[in-house]
């Protein structure tokens, strides 16, 4: 069979620490770091219960373990994956993130098995040195993420030197990284014994990251399908609202007229009053049951709705409303106003020659001596969500 298996998987020596024996001798090998206190009675009691309960062949529930370990981590339980030891999970990493010939950091000596993740996927391995001036060596892990690395270990404190990287290392290594979109993996196995733990960052780098997410059209009903729309209470996965076929039961191609929630907290549509750009749908007709209906009216988070251009009101109904959305719903937003999406098409009116009757009104401008604008209705969304993000770099 061995002939068959994939060239970098034919290289690997097999690992063969000296197990056998040990169960009867009853011996502890210290440098197997293996639980140096018997298991607790409740555990034991658990798992015998189980046994006896004929439950340990059925597959297992998590039931709130994330939770749990969510909460001793200090991380959200949607940050939690469990895994065969954290083994699996250090193999799953370089599976997901680095294909054959990635260049991967791994500074040495470490953990066997890092390298023998990154030889199954088939990387190039660099390996800088810690030493006993130095302990880590951090110039050479943070300059390598110019050489286009794809992955850095840093196992903290490091098996087996148990050197440990200061924070603020792990800190600059991680934002050069982030900028570069190299993956840095912080092995923490053994953060019972140094207490020293990187899982702020995660707040910093990912939590806090003020990512701003607009969709149109079909964009808009991936994030309502998805559920990330209108994301109440920061649940951003259980869908409860929908686009529904138009009430004219066809695609609609034409213009409309919008009126902006001036209470809404949209960082897209601050100081935009009334647009003219068009629909180009066949779905998009909003609808949600009464109660989720009333909390996105109650939590402005509709951002804009469809008007009649005379009278300005709210056109409820087909044809001014072009598919018939409920409360004229033409966009919504989540809470945080950073993720936001609509069914009418801003980037289809940039221009002052987008609109289509620039010729006629061009000519009313030039009549009333007036100057003939550069740009049109839509491009002040875009404006908007480039000046919040200059704001959020600064
Ligand atoms: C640094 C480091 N990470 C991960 C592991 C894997 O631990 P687990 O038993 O959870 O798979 C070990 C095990 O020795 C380790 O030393």
């Amino acid at each position: 069979m061995t002939k068959y298996a994939l060239p970098q998987i034919q290289e690997l020596s097999p690992y063969n620490p000296p197990l056998g024996g040990r169960r009867e001798t009853n011996s502890l090998l210290l440098n197997f770091n293996e639980r140096t206190v018997p298991v607790p009675v409740k555990v034991t009691e658990a798992l015998t219960a189980m046994l006896i309960d004929n439950k340990v062949q059925i597959y297992p529930e998590y039931g709130d373990l994330c939770n749990k370990i969510g909460d001793y981590c200090g991380v959200k339980n949607s940050e939690v994956m469990i895994t065969n030891g954290s083994g699996q999970g250090i193999d799953l990493i370089f599976r997901t993130f680095t294909k054959k010939g990635d260049k991967v950091v791994i500074p040495s000596p470490s953990f066997a098995l890092f390298y023998q993740c990154a030889k199954v996927v088939g990387n190039e391995i660099i390996t800088p040195e810690y030493t006993f001036e130095k302990g880590f060596p951090f110039e050479e892990t943070l300059e390598s993420i110019r050489d286009g690395v794809k992955l850095i270990v840093l196992c903290n404190p490091n098996n087996p030197t148990g050197t440990l990287v200061s924070l603020e290392e792990i800190e600059m290594i991680v934002s050069t990284a982030r900028e570069a979109g190299t993956v840095v993996i912080v092995d923490e196995a053994y953060f019972e014994f140094s207490k020293v733990t990187a899982v702020d960052l995660i707040k910093k780098f990912v939590v806090d990251e003020k990512k701003v997410v607009l969709g149109i059209c079909n964009g808009f009903q991936v994030l309502i399908k998805l559920g990330i729309l209108p994301g109440f209470d920061e649940n951003y996965e259980d869908q409860n609202s929908s686009l529904a076929l138009n009430d004219s039961g066809r695609y609609e191609d034409r213009w409309v007229n919008l009126k902006f929630n001036s209470e809404s907290n949209c960082i897209a549509t601050k100081g935009i009053d009334e647009m003219y750009i068009p629909v180009r749908h066949g779905e998009g007709k909003i609808i949600a049951n009464d109660d989720v209906m009333e909390k996105i009216m109650d939590n402005n988070q509709y951002i804009a709705q469809y008007i009649n251009p005379e009278t300005k009101k709210i056109a409820v109904k087909y044809p001014i409303n072009p598919n018939g959305s409920t409360n004229a719903i033409a966009g919504l937003s989540d809470e945080t106003g950073r993720i936001f999406g609509l069914m009418p098409h801003p980037e289809a009116n940039l221009l002052f020659e987008n609109h289509p009757h620039w010729t006629r009104l061009k000519r009313d401008y030039e009549d009333k001596g007036m100057k003939i604008p550069e740009h049109g209705d839509g491009l002040k969304i875009f404006k908007n969500i480039v000046e919040y993000l200059e704001g959020v770099k600064k």
